[in-house]
């Protein structure tokens, strides 16, 4: 089962709703792009692959759904459309590459209106077969990376769920598991919105990978007990310099792993690498809507006091120091980070 698919009958994006997960595997149907920009900034569909491909079928969804009965007419509402899914969440790159390939079609001067439709939906049909694909080669490289007895710590939700299918990080530790290779994995729950507890857990039970859930803030003392061999997470954005901008609370994991010297593997696509950005500083970080920490709730009552704030960013940056390697699906790449991150490039 896919993460997200067209759905040829209906004309419309499907996808998996992830906020409704374990309890519920249900799908929703976005008709318009103004639905899939909705999904993607309330977490329907979530991931960096994920709203990378989302926000693809959304430009396609701008042109089949638009009135307009000339090419230009039908550009404009394309460009209306892919304004409002870039501005749907900042951090993950990939959902402006995504946008900015499908406007680069769009711009193709093409005769007629339904042209340019078909056009734009078999662009978006296309990548979402090559992120199959490329997250499959992610997976063939990180696997090798794990070892027969290996305890893994993974940090959100890397997994099928992050993208079309079998994801980054996830995807890695999965075909170690289907290689034959014995694995624990410990799931960070990964507050405020537990895609670790809700999502990586799920998806292990389906695998049939033997783990345990762990609070965010056990992961230093299994660290330091010397039961992790290897720590996994994936990207949202890398720098030119290796910086890694992910869920938050991975920069804290990858310090306590080098306090403990564990090596840290960060896993992703080359989609998620801004070469224009030089360090990590300089990547955007989505703030999100303080309630979702305020609203945790104990025995039905909220927890937080009436009147207390709270922030609320959804993403840190991991200098690359603390990265023992990246791995994209043109292979593993080590430090220096700089020079190797655009030999990676250079070569294509
Ligand atoms: O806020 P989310 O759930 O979209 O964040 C997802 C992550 O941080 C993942 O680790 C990241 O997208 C890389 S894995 C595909």
């Amino acid at each position: 089962m896919r993460t997200l698919e067209w759905d040829e009958p209906q004309q419309a994006l499907r996808l998996i709703d992830q906020r409704l997960l374990p309890v519920r595997l249900e799908f929703l149907l976005c008709r318009r792009v103004d639905e899939v920009s909705e999904a993607i900034v309330n977490m329907a569909v979530r991931g960096a692959p994920a709203i990378g491909v989302a926000a693809a079928f959304g430009v396609a969804l701008a042109a089949l759904r638009s009135s307009a009965t000339d090419v230009l007419d039908l550009l404009a509402d394309v460009r209306r459309g892919a304004e409002s899914l870039l501005a749907a969440r900042p951090t993950a790159v990939n959902l402006a590459w995504a946008v900015q390939r499908m406007m680069r079609v769009a711009e193709m001067p093409l005769p007629t209106v339904e042209k340019l439709q078909l056009r734009l939906l078999a662009e978006a049909q296309r990548m979402a077969e090559e992120d199959v694909l490329i997250n499959r080669r992610m997976a063939e490289h990180g696997a090798m990376l794990i070892r027969d007895g290996d305890t893994i710590l993974h940090h959100c939700n890397t997994g099928a769920l992050a993208a079309v299918d079998w994801g980054t990080a996830l995807g890695a530790i999965r075909l170690a598991h289907e290689q034959g290779k014995r694995l624990f994995v410990l799931v960070d729950e990964t507050r405020p919105r537990l895609q670790g507890a809700r999502l990586t857990a799920w998806e292990l039970a389906q695998y049939g990978i033997p783990h345990a859930l762990i609070v965010d803030g056990a992961a230093g003392y299994f660290l330091r007990r010397g039961e992790v061999q290897k720590v996994f997470f994936g990207a949202d954005r890398v720098a030119a310099n290796g910086d890694v901008a992910n869920k938050v609370g991975s920069y804290m994991l990858a310090l306590a792993a080098r306090a403990n010297d564990v090596p840290v593997y960060s896993v992703m696509p080359t989609s998620t690498i801004d070469m224009s950005l030089p360090d990590g500083d300089l990547i955007p970080i989505e703030e999100r809507d303080p309630q979702e920490v305020l609203g945790l709730q104990l025995n039905g009552d909220v927890v937080t006091p009436p009147g207390s704030a709270a922030r609320n960013p959804a993403f840190d940056v991991t200098p690359h120091e603390l990265l023992t390697a990246l791995v994209t699906e043109r292979g593993v790449v080590y430090p220096p980070f700089v020079e190797n991150l655009r030999r990676v490039f250079e070569a294509g």
